[in-house]
Parts: structure tokens; C-alpha cells; sequence
């Protein structure tokens, strides 16, 4: 039997209940592959390593060591979340590192997006391989492999392959949701516990904020990116529209153009909103957003966010956009 191939005959989990039988098999499943060995794992807050975690800390309790790297390219308030679920509530063992300045500093300059993707996903290997490095006894690297990265291998995370850690830190896999659609994942992690926020996430590119804040990162339009997508994101919120609308977003452009403040001419960022829906990320539609909710949060950019002196509303579906700038 093909361990990569979905048994025919496998239920799909779609409720509470199948959750609960899964999440039992599989804590019988990785105690037996495991033993009292340790388990290292990437926890980046994304849905998939979310769930793993929370199922191997129900498992394996401290065996298992999450390590979550603050690429410095986070949403606001995402890793401090990842910190208060993981560390403080379900008391996992979870090695926090703040590298910002390290992306940071090798990324100013670099303006190309490619290379800007290269350059984050290679720093995030070598954080993790230099985290990895100082722990001893760990014998299993835990992923957060789900069905349709297996299916199709040219999917969205192959946009983030950069490869791997090196052979002497090649270590046995876990992947407990290999065999998982999406919506499955949810249904476990909810089972599991997890916020809303967490289970219920849009999708976020692994490079982050970086592919959002177009050609050469410096921190003042990084800082104007975060928090308009806060303001974004809460009013979205408020208005119901979270699990409605599939992905939104706020871009902000290497560009300046003229702005007038209590009289004075001044040169400033524009903020692009982004929001669209799609089944499968390759093609997408833009929906109708409410004009007074989108008068709201425009207003709300231009007060309460330095260094910005307009906010436009992205009509492109996707093709010929994409639903990223970059
Ligand atoms: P595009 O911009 O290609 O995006 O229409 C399709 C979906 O993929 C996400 N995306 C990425 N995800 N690494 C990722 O993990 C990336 O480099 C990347 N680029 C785009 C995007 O957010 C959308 O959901």
C-alpha cells in the first residue's frame, strides 16, 4: 500500500466527532513511531504547522520542540499569537526567535521578487538549521504536509521550496495530515482547540509581508504595510466579511506621489487594497465591497497610518493580476 495515496475508502472528517477519532488514532500512531525520541518542528502560525503542533503536543507533550522564526515580515500581532496559544496555553515547548534584523538587513537593496522569495526562504533555513543544531536527541522532523501538497506537487507552497536542511540534519518525517484535505485540517484543529484565527486563517505567502511591500523592503513602508492591513483585516472583520471574502490584503508600492498636509506639499506612499475570491488560487474574482465600508477603512489609513496619503481599491481579477503584487 502507497503510504502518499489516499485510501479509497478513507471518510472524510466533517465534523467534531471524526475529528476526535482521527486525532485519537493519530496520537496512538506517532507515540509508536516516536518513542521517547524528540520531534522538531517549523511552526510559522499557518494552519497546517498550527494543527500538527497542537496534535503532537497532544501526543508527545514536551518531546515535541516547536521553533517559530519571526521573520520580521509577520502581520501585526501574528507571532505574538503563535507565543500565547502554543507556549502559554498549551504549555508546548516553543523556542521563539526573533530574527528580523537579519532579513531585514540582507534584504535592503533588493528589489527583485524573486529574489527577495530566494532570500527569505534560504535566511529561514539557516535560522532553523543553526535552532536545530543547538538541541540534542532529536531523531524526527514533523511537517505540516496536508493531501493536496502531495497531489499537486506544482501547488502554492512549491512556490516556497527552497529546499531543505542539510544531510547531517536530515531526520525521519512525521507528517500526520498527509493523507488531509484542507478543510479536514480544520475540522482537526478545531477538535484540537485552536482559535478561529488560527483554524479559520487565510492563506498567507511564506515570504510574508515581504512580496506585499514591492521592490526594495525598508522599514518605514514594512511598518505603514502592517498596519494598514491591521486596520484592514479588523474592519473586515467587523463587518462580517472574515470566511466571505477568501483573501484580503493591503499592498503598498515602491512609489510615492504628491499629498497636501495642513497646506504643506509632501511626497508619500499610496496603500493598495487587495481582496479577492477563488476556489483554487488560479484564477480569482474581485468582490463587491460595500462603499462605505471601504470609505471607512480609507479614512482610517489615511489618520492612523504615517507616511501614506492615498489608498486605492484593486478592481483586477486574476488573470491577467495576480492575486499577489509580486
Ligand atoms: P498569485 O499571486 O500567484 O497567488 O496569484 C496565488 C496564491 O499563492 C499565494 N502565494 C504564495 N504562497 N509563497 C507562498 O507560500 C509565495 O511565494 C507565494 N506567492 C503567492 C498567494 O497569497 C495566493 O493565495
Amino acid at each position: 500500500m502507497n503510504p502518499n495515496k489516499r485510501p479509497d475508502d478513507m471518510v472524510r472528517i466533517t465534523n467534531g466527532e471524526l475529528a476526535a477519532k482521527f486525532i485519537d488514532e493519530q496520537v496512538a500512531e506517532v507515540r509508536k513511531q516516536v518513542g521517547d525520541r524528540g520531534v522538531l518542528l517549523a511552526l510559522s502560525g499557518g494552519v497546517d504547522s498550527s494543527v500538527v503542533a497542537a496534535l503532537l503536543v497532544r501526543a508527545i507533550g514536551k518531546q515535541l520542540v516547536c521553533v517559530h522564526v519571526n521573520h520580521g515580515l509577520m502581520r501585526k500581532g501574528e507571532s505574538e499569537q503563535v507565543v500565547s496559544v502554543f507556549r502559554d496555553q498549551m504549555k508546548a515547548n516553543l523556542v521563539y526567535v526573533d530574527a528580523t534584523d537579519r532579513f531585514l538587513d540582507k534584504l535592503v537593496g533588493v528589489a527583485d521578487p524573486e529574489q527577495k522569495r530566494k532570500i527569505i526562504g534560504g535566511e529561514f533555513i539557516r535560522v532553523f538549521e543553526e535552532e536545530a543544531r543547538k538541541l540534542d536527541g532529536i531523531a524526527f522532523l514533523a511537517q505540516g504536509t496536508i493531501y493536496p501538497d502531495i497531489v499537486e506537487s506544482k501547488g502554492v507552497k512549491a512556490h516556497h521550496n527552497v529546499g531543505g536542511l542539510p544531510d547531517d540534519l536530515k531526520f525521519e518525517l512525521v507528517e500526520p495530515l498527509k493523507l488531509l484535505f484542507k478543510d479536514e485540517v480544520r475540522q482537526v484543529g478545531r477538535a484540537l482547540g485552536l482559535p478561529s484565527e488560527m483554524v479559520d486563517r487565510q492563506p498567507f505567502p511564506g515570504p510574508g509581508l515581504g512580496v506585499r511591500c514591492t521592490g526594495a523592503i525598508t522599514r518605514d513602508r514594512l511598518a505603514a504595510l502592517r498596519e494598514s492591513d491591521a486596520i484592514l483585516r479588523e474592519e473586515f472583520a467587523k463587518a462580517g466579511l472574515v470566511g466571505k471574502v477568501w483573501q484580503f490584503f493591503t499592498v503598498v508600492p515602491d512609489y510615492r506621489s504628491t499629498g497636501v498636509r495642513a497646506g504643506k506639499r509632501l511626497f508619500d506612499w499610496p496603500v493598495v487594497i487587495r481582496a479577492v475570491n477563488t476556489v483554487d488560487a488560479m484564477s480569482a474574482t474581485v468582490p463587491d465591497i460595500d462603499w462605505n465600508l471601504l470609505h471607512r477603512i480609507s479614512g482610517r489609513i489615511l489618520t492612523e497610518v504615517p507616511g501614506v496619503c492615498r489608498v486605492l481599491y484593486d478592481l483586477s481579477p486574476k488573470e491577467p493580476a495576480t492575486i499577489e503584487w509580486e
